[in-house]
């Protein structure tokens, strides 16, 4: 049951490509790093739907990931295929690949909060020198057509009210020394990095700022703010709000974001930064908890607590994207209203049992 809304949901990617855009697939191959997290396995389970769907000459694809966070869940069980090769390898050393290399998707990073103040170096090497050694790579590979890097909206730090939503032009304001300056400045600079790699080396690099993407197959143990809720929800504990509960996400579900992803991939242009979001889902985290209790129903709550110890300080008060640009380049077009994705993402974790046995410390 659970493996069918995933499923479901990487076929839908898959279909909201456009044929050009899938036939460019056709016979490559596709290293992405960070395979085995979130967004990476629906891009591996998309290549594989358009294997078995779509392109005469499948794409092979290599799934790196050195599982800091990740971990294989049996919905998205690749084992078997012939098209996946799963395997370890940390980004933060050369990757021995002795093969030509079509498209190379930079996915690997620490990404939740929670992990990112728990392994700030990681954080940074995994950015930084990760993709320094993935463009290395890209350079080796005369055939690259593309590469992918995973940037966040977290590199616009806590932006000017005034520029929000915000565009992809705004410049960002965020320390260098500050809690959450391990993620946001190893960004920051792998960007930059990826843009001289693009002007002095010509490589057709794509680099994509999301805004908080959620649904199916986020870990339980995640802690980013939905599956932290869906986890509470589920155990019946109080839902926890830090602080006020007044800053504001808005929260991308993942059919739409992963079909934004590839059509930056595929029909972006070279050197050119996209914000993925949706800027039609912006809510503050209070009215989030409620939304949660809604569904949920009869015993459920929420409760505003001080920022836990574990958390980095220093959060964006709001955060929405301006997406005019991913309209207009690939047309991006996202559909789903966070009470869809919300109903689609529960439905989920309730069949996983990992959601549901109360495991989680806080
Ligand atoms: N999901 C979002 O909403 C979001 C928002 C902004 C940015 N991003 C970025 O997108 C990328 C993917 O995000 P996600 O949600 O899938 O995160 P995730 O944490 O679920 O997955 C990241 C994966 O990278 C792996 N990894 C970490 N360091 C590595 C290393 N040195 N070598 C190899 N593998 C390594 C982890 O084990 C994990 O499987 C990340 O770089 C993240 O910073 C995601």
């Amino acid at each position: 049951m659970s493996g069918n809304i995933v499923w479901e949901d990487i076929a839908t990617i898959g279909k909201n490509l456009s044929s050009e855009e899938a036939h460019k697939l056709e016979g490559k191959t596709v290293l992405i790093s960070g395979g085995s997290g979130f967004l990476g396995k629906y891009l591996v389970g998309a290549l594989c739907y358009l294997n078995d769907t779509t392109l005469k000459k499948p794409c092979r694809i290599i799934s790196v990931d050195n599982f800091i966070t990740g971990q294989p869940h049996p919905d998205f069980n690749f084992k078997g295929r012939n098209d996946v090769l799963e395997v370890w390898g940390d980004v933060s050393y050369p990757l021995p690949v002795r093969e030509d290399i079509h498209y190379i998707i930079h996915a690997a990073g620490l990404a939740s909060p929670v992990y990112y103040k728990k392994y700030p170096l990681e954080t940074i090497e995994s950015a930084v020198t990760g993709v320094k050694n993935l463009l290395e790579l890209a350079r080796k590979n005369k055939n690259l057509e593309g590469f992918f890097f995973f940037s966040s909206s977290e590199i616009y730090g806590d932006p000017d009210p005034k520029a929000v939503p915000t565009p992809e032009t705004y410049h960002g304001y965020v320390s260098s020394v500050g809690p959450r300056a391990c993620y946001d400045e190893s960004k920051r600079l792998a960007e930059t990095i990826v843009s001289i790699y693009h002007q002095q080396y010509g490589i057709p690099t794509k680099t994509v700022r999301p805004f908080n993407v959620f649904g199916p197959g986020m870990g339980h143990a995640d802690r980013r703010v939905l599956p932290m809720f869906a986890y509470k929800v589920l155990n019946k504990q109080p839902i926890p709000v830090h602080g006020h509960g007044r800053q504001t996400r808005t929260f991308c579900y993942i059919t739409d974001a992963a079909t934004g992803f590839l059509k930056v991939l595929l029909s972006g242009k070279p050197g050119e930064v996209y914000n993925i979001g949706n800027e039609d889902n912006e809510i503050s985290m209070k009215d989030l908890a409620e939304l949660f209790v809604k569904i949920e129903g009869s015993g459920a709550t929420y409760t505003l607590i001080p920022y836990p110890a574990n958390y980095p300080a220093g959060e964006p008060e709001r955060r929405c994207p301006d997406i005019t640009k991913a309209r207009s380049d690939v047309k991006f077009a996202p559909q789903v209203s966070l009470q869809q994705g919300l109903a689609r993402f529960i439905d989920w974790c309730r069949t996983d049992s990992r959601y549901t046995e109360g495991a989680v410390q806080d």
